[in-house]
């Protein structure tokens, strides 16, 4: 039987080429291996404000991406986390055994918490994003999955995951799966176009940091060609000394397959202007075809029908795990 894993992006706007490139294209790869589940995590994408009619958009565009990058619903479940709503509900169990030392440890928190602060004039943060952490280790606990796939950002959340399932484990009984970390083949990370020392994030306020899976093909071609490089001219892989153009060359070689190094071969005596085009035909021709697919998709009631079935599934799974749950604690009552 295959192992179960599960995994999901955030609707908090539309996923870029680095969502594409360091989750999407894996989950692809994966979902022959595994039984695998990928949801739309909507409750997470509220730990930072946002408008509600683009929410509601972004949560369907989210799911036709899915289907639109080759996620095939045969194959995955596919569903909107907040139509589980045992996800909340095991949230709040494992909030109150997650200790405050071990959420304030965070890196993530501590850095969008510090980029909310910064767009923001009112600086407040919602509780929410501090225990975003639990929320993700009920998403993993909820369905037994025996894997997860962790970038490098997502390490620490699990780690904690881990943590909470052996303590409900060692406390309770043995309820939950203790689930491991795989970690992508290509676990590439994609820096933003301006300022590439940060990673690309879909709700960067500049859009010219990011490409959006649904950016128009002239507008791809537009970033690509003004991605901040450096001014010295020399083709080399330096991450550190050349930050913009290393992710440049990273996104062509994950593209394409061919290695670092055979690329700075070939454009070595072409300059950044010829390699730039050449990335930018690729990136095209890499979203075109789903961008295709996606409009089809997005307006089609196919779509209502796979997350109809991916809710369903999710939900006899979650609920059996979460009434486990709560017998093991006390909760509820017990009929006479
Ligand atoms: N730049 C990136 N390069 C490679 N992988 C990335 N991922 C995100 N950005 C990059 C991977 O995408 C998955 C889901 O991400 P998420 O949307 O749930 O959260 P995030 O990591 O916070 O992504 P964003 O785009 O930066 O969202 P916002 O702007 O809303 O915070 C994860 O597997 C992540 O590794």
């Amino acid at each position: 039987m295959k192992k179960r894993m599960i995994s999901g992006i955030q609707s908090s706007g539309t996923i870029t080429l680095g969502n594409y490139i360091g989750a999407i294209q894996n989950f692809i790869r994966l979902q022959d291996e595994y039984e695998l589940f990928v949801f739309i995590a909507d409750l997470h994408s509220i730990t930072t404000p946002q408008d509600r009619k683009e929410l509601q958009h972004n949560i369907r565009s989210l799911a036709a991406l899915y289907l639109a990058c080759g996620l095939d619903p045969e194959r995955v479940t596919i569903f909107i986390q907040s139509e589980v709503p045992q996800h909340t509900q095991l949230s709040w169990i494992l909030e109150c055994s997650t200790y405050m030392g071990e959420l304030e440890r965070m890196t993530q928190f501590k850095d969008k918490s510090r980029s909310q602060a910064e767009k923001t004039a009112n600086a407040s943060i919602g509780v929410g994003l501090f225990t975003y952490p639990s929320l993700m280790a009920a998403d993993i606990l909820l369905y037994d999955a025996a894997f997860v796939p962790v970038g490098e950002d997502q390490k620490q959340h699990l780690e904690l995951t881990r943590n909470l399932a052996q303590r409900f484990n060692n406390k309770h009984g043995e309820t939950f799966i203790v689930p491991e970390p795989v970690i992508p083949k290509t676990g590439a990370r994609i820096m933003s176009l301006t300022e590439p020392t940060r990673k690309m994030s879909k709700s960067d306020p500049n859009p010219r940091s990011f490409i959006s899976m649904l950016d128009p093909l002239k507008t791809i071609e537009k970033k690509i060609k003004s991605a901040v490089t450096d001014s010295d001219g020399i083709m080399a892989y330096d991450p550190e000394n050349k930050p913009g153009l290393s992710n440049l060359l990273t996104i062509y070689s994950v593209l394409t397959s061919k290695t670092i190094d055979e690329l700075v071969a070939e454009y070595a005596d072409s300059g950044y202007g010829a390699f730039k085009a050449d990335l930018a035909k690729i990136v095209v021709d890499t979203i075109a075809p789903i961008q295709e697919r996606y409009h089809e998709i997005y307006a089609s009631a196919m779509l209502d029908e796979i997350l109809d079935t991916g809710a369903f599934k999710a939900q006899r799974l979650a609920s059996r795990k979460l009434e486990k749950v709560n017998k093991k604690i006390g909760l509820g009552r017990r009929r006479k």
